[in-house]
């Protein structure tokens, strides 16, 4: 293997070396046939048997069973925010507005129809997602958007709450904990995070939904079309679900989500220590600190100047993307799955080295 740094960035993120070890094999020579999965036909019993397995497995991380269909669709999260008001906004949706990417979302929708703000923490930065005692929902909404981890503000909800057609964009904790998605109308998340590469979002559709859908344009945005062929209406990103297999072999590997959800626990512990241990010297973005996430840990230095050299000197020390969200300045330390406890206990110690000398 060969040296890798400890990658902090939000996405395209990190991925286990194993899992791309092995797509990298199978972009090669796939099972020593000679060829690489890349390289054969969407239509072909190797990639079909791929497309397969990755469902299953999917289902299986999951504990879905028949209720919900599995997707890989393209067009990133971002096409979704488009795509299920297209299908599933016939009078009102109610959307939760917690940060940057639910508010994207809401304002994607109203493109396309009516929409409800439940609550929104725009008026404080979105330092903190608005708590369920403020949302007001309505009673005849077509469906409930929420985002349950706000990448770039770094807070997520604590639970997924509980409606009959809640909606969760999952884009950056996707697969990190279990998720009540037997619950849920349908969750979908870009790939580049937690999954694999950019060019895959994942989709779990809850089959009764077909009936209610919209007539729209073009099959490849019908959700029931999707899902009658199996995702490959046209060309599929072959290689990305490759990978995404054999991520979802490697989640299995380490004891599934259960496992993986302690484990990211443990990591963010170790960074939220370093935080809350600095006297000051770091200040978390998140207010309210039970919704600070275990995925994106966002911090303040004292000045611009100090964020800076403690970018630089990170880098140098072999841990990179360590800046935050062009619009929100600071430290985002984004610590997907595949970072492992090493990364998070190098940054963690070389926060608290920073701030001695600096303080
Ligand atoms: C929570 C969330 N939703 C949606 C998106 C948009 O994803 P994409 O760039 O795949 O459209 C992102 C990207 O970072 C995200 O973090």
């Amino acid at each position: 293997m060969s040296h890798r740094i400890f990658n902090f960035s939000a996405g395209p993120a990190m991925l286990p070396t194993e899992a791309l070890e092995k797509s990298a094999q199978a972009l090669v020579n796939y099972q020593g046939k000679g060829f690489g999965i890349a390289e054969v036909s969407h239509r072909g019993k190797e990639f079909e048997a791929v497309n397969d397995e990755a469902i299953a497995r999917c289902k299986q991380l999951l504990g879905l069973g028949d209720t919900h269909d599995v997707l890989f669709l393209q067009g990133g999260a971002t096409q979704l925010f488009t795509v299920i008001p297209l299908n599933f906004l016939h009078g009102s949706a109610d959307y939760l507005v917690s940060g940057e990417w639910s508010k994207k979302a809401a304002s994607f929708a109203k493109e396309v129809g009516k929409i409800n703000t439940v609550a929104s923490s725009e008026a404080s930065n979105f330092d903190h997602a608005p708590p369920p005692g403020q949302w007001k929902l309505a009673s005849d909404a077509d469906y409930f958007h929420v985002c349950s981890n706000e990448t770039v503000h770094g807070h997520r909800l604590v639970a997924w709450p509980q409606h009959p057609n809640l909606i969760v964009d999952a884009s950056s904790e996707f697969l990190s904990r279990p998720h009540p998605v037997k619950d849920c109308a349908l969750v979908y998340g870009g790939a580049q995070k937690n999954l694999g590469p950019a060019g895959v979002v994942l989709v779990l559709v809850r089959k009764d939904l077909y009936p209610k859908q919209k007539k729209v344009p073009s099959k490849l945005w019908s959700f029931k079309d999707q899902a009658e062929n199996k995702s490959m209406i046209n060309t599929p990103p072959t290689f990305g679900i490759y990978v995404l297999l054999e991520i979802f072999r490697w989640l299995e590997a380490q004891g599934g989500l259960a496992a993986m959800e302690k484990r990211n626990a443990a990591k963010a512990a170790l960074l939220y220590d370093a935080i809350d241990s600095s006297n000051g010297f770091y200040k978390g973005t998140v207010s309210d600190q039970q919704q600070r996430s275990h995925m994106n840990v966002t911090y303040r230095l004292p000045s611009e100047a100090l964020t800076d050299e403690f970018v630089k000197t990170a880098a140098a020390g072999g841990m990179m993307g360590l800046k935050g969200y062009r619009t929100v300045g600071g430290i985002r330390a984004s610590i997907y799955n595949a970072m492992p406890v090493e990364g998070c206990q190098a940054l963690a110690a070389f926060m608290r080295d920073f701030a001695s000398k600096k303080s």
